[in-house]
């Protein structure tokens, strides 16, 4: 069985020999750069390791796993528009260095390259596997739409805010594992299960994602503190914040969010602040903590050897203790 520190070796080294050299530079200059700055690398890693349960054989997968990362960079570079964010992975966004236009059809490019690294997949599991990219690509953009949408509400409850992030996050993690499992020759059962390890390990790191935002360390966790905030993202922390605030903070907290010209600094500070006070750190992890025990519950129902799953076990508890 292949380690992950491998596996990230594995995928990176593949994705750094893809040709990018066509022309206009203009279009393939802002993917060599995206997917030169970096990154977990995480959907490919999961992939692999579930494929790995059940074959050795990593180079049959590859190019599927860079599919599958090549296809979040481009959900990235959409994001980043759609979000207005200045900094990912430590480094200026491509819609910073370019421009808006060259995010959007850069991004398309890396779709449709995305789409084709996909295919390049066993002839006898090629259309369940595209079936399934297909549907999870549409699921990520409803929950783009709907993570949009909230920006503009103030009563999105908690249970539209776990759909909206199994949709926008946790599809693409359980697809990835379920690939990798369909590619291995996992049971029907077996696959399922990988999917459901994902759909929970992937509400959980959205969770996280969303506290990391807050309390993060920028150089750390390489994007801009406070820029949910700025957005009025409806995460799981303003959603329970409104909740659980007192008539003077629920005063504050409507102000900071209807506020139409502020310091950026300060109201990030000031609901930063509320959320402190309010304890949601710790009521945000507990609930990131259920949805870990329910990704390692299905892991452990998997019918391959136990040791054979420490692995993908070790990778789920290091994601959940992650900064970056
Ligand atoms: C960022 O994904 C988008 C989310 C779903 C939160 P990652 O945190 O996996 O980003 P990279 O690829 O490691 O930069
Ligand atoms: C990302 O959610 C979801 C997708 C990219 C599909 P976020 O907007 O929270 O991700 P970051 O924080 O920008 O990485
Ligand atoms: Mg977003
Ligand atoms: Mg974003
Ligand atoms: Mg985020």
């Amino acid at each position: 069985m292949f380690a992950a520190s491998e596996l990230l070796d594995i995928v990176n080294t593949h994705l750094s020999k893809m040709d990018f050299d066509r022309s206009p530079r203009g279009l393939y200059e802002p993917i060599k750069y995206v997917l030169s700055i970096g990154g977990k690398r995480i959907r490919p890693v999961l992939m692999m390791m579930a494929y790995n349960l059940y074959k050795n054989n990593i180079s049959e997968i590859l190019s599927c796993a860079a599919g599958i990362e090549m296809y979040h960079n481009y959900t990235l570079l959409h994001d980043d528009l759609m979000d207005k964010a200045d900094t990912r992975r430590g480094k200026k966004t491509v819609h910073k260095i370019w421009n808006d236009n060259v995010a959007i059809l850069s991004g398309d490019a890396m779709l449709l390259l995305a789409y084709r690294h996909i295919s390049d997949c066993p002839s006898e599991k090629q259309k369940e596997i595209l079936d399934l990219f297909g549907f999870t690509a549409l699921e990520i953009c409803e929950g783009q739409q709907l993570d949009m949408e909230f920006e503009l509400r103030d009563d999105v409850s908690e249970v539209e805010y776990l759909e909206m992030i199994r949709l926008k996050t946790a599809v693409l993690l359980a697809a990835s594992l379920k690939i990798g499992a369909l590619l291995g020759g996992a049971s029907e059962k077996d696959a399922d299960l990988l999917y459901d390890v994902g759909m929970n390990l992937g509400v959980a790191f959205q969770l996280k994602d969303d506290l990391l935002d807050i309390y993060g360390n920028p150089v750390i966790f390489g994007k801009k503190i406070g820029g949910d905030i700025l957005c009025n993202k409806k995460t799981y922390i303003l959603i329970k914040a409104l909740k659980l605030a007192n008539a003077n903070q629920s005063f504050e907290l409507m102000e900071w969010i209807n506020a139409v010209s502020y310091d950026p600094e300060e109201k990030i500070a000031n609901m930063t602040r509320i959320y402190t006070e309010l304890g949601l750190k710790t009521i945000c992890e507990r609930k990131m903590e259920i949805y870990y025990q329910q990704a390692s519950d299905s892991l452990a129902r998997v019918q391959v050897a136990e040791d054979s799953k420490k692995m993908l076990m070790a990778m789920i508890d290091n994601l959940m203790f992650r900064e970056m």
